[in-house]
């Protein structure tokens, strides 16, 4: 026993939660030095939220309120209390399908952490893959970056490419999108859990713990 505090996540997703499986499974596994603390859902049924419970991990829906794209002010603050009471150090966005405000990011700024399915600054928004396949390119990937006031536009913490093949569907690429992001976000949360990034401006310097 060291007696050090073990680093704490709150997890925010509204879907299947195949990104918290990956990073949970990685703590359990000790391969990521952190615990998952809570999971927060805005979707009732939301399989992250009973993949979190069978892991003993506690799990909580919380009502969006009015609006679709982003949380009012009053839920806004329900969500920060959650994650405040669950004493997190850093909050994980995994699938989270709404937009964070100001009283959000102020709460836990920097210290928010988001996936995108495309390499960014390519392709944010909506269904990435989908945007890549169209446009052609013959690379794409994804990206783990902190979160700010845009969509998709915090700095970059780290990248995965992943190659476009001739007979993809957008099914295919997305698959292949979602199994490089399993290895890229427990990676990344396992570098800002052992305190391995620091930021300068848009500039992610990681740095090997000595
Ligand atoms: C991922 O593709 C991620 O890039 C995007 O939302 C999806 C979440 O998938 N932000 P899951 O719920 O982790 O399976």
């Amino acid at each position: 026993m060291t007696g050090e505090r073990i680093f704490r996540i709150g997890v925010l997703g509204s879907g299947k939660g195949s990104n918290f499986v990956a990073i949970a499974d990685a703590c359990a596994a000790g391969s990521v030095p952190a615990q998952v603390a809570v999971v927060v859902s805005d979707v009732a049924e939301a399989g992250i939220l009973s993949r979190a419970r069978e892991r003993n991990i506690p799990a909580h829906f919380l009502p969006p309120g009015k609006f679709r794209t982003k949380l009012d002010e009053e839920t806004e603050r329900s969500y920060i209390e959650a994650l405040r009471a669950a004493k997190v150090d850093l909050v994980v966005l995994a699938g989270f399908m709404r937009v964070l405000k100001d009283a959000f990011l102020g709460a836990f700024a920097g210290r928010i952490v988001n996936i995108h399915p495309s390499l960014l600054p390519s392709f944010p928004g909506l269904a990435a893959w989908k945007q890549a396949l169209a446009h052609g390119v013959r690379v794409t990937g994804c990206t783990v970056h902190f979160v700010d006031a845009g969509v998709d536009s915090g700095p970059i913490i780290g990248q995965q490419t992943v190659p476009v093949l001739d007979d993809d569907t957008a099914e295919t690429l997305h698959q292949r999108i979602h199994a490089a992001e399993h290895a890229l976000y427990p990676r990344c949360v396992a570098a800002l859990a052992r305190g391995e990034i620091t930021v300068q401006g848009r500039r992610v310097v990681w740095r090997t713990a000595s």
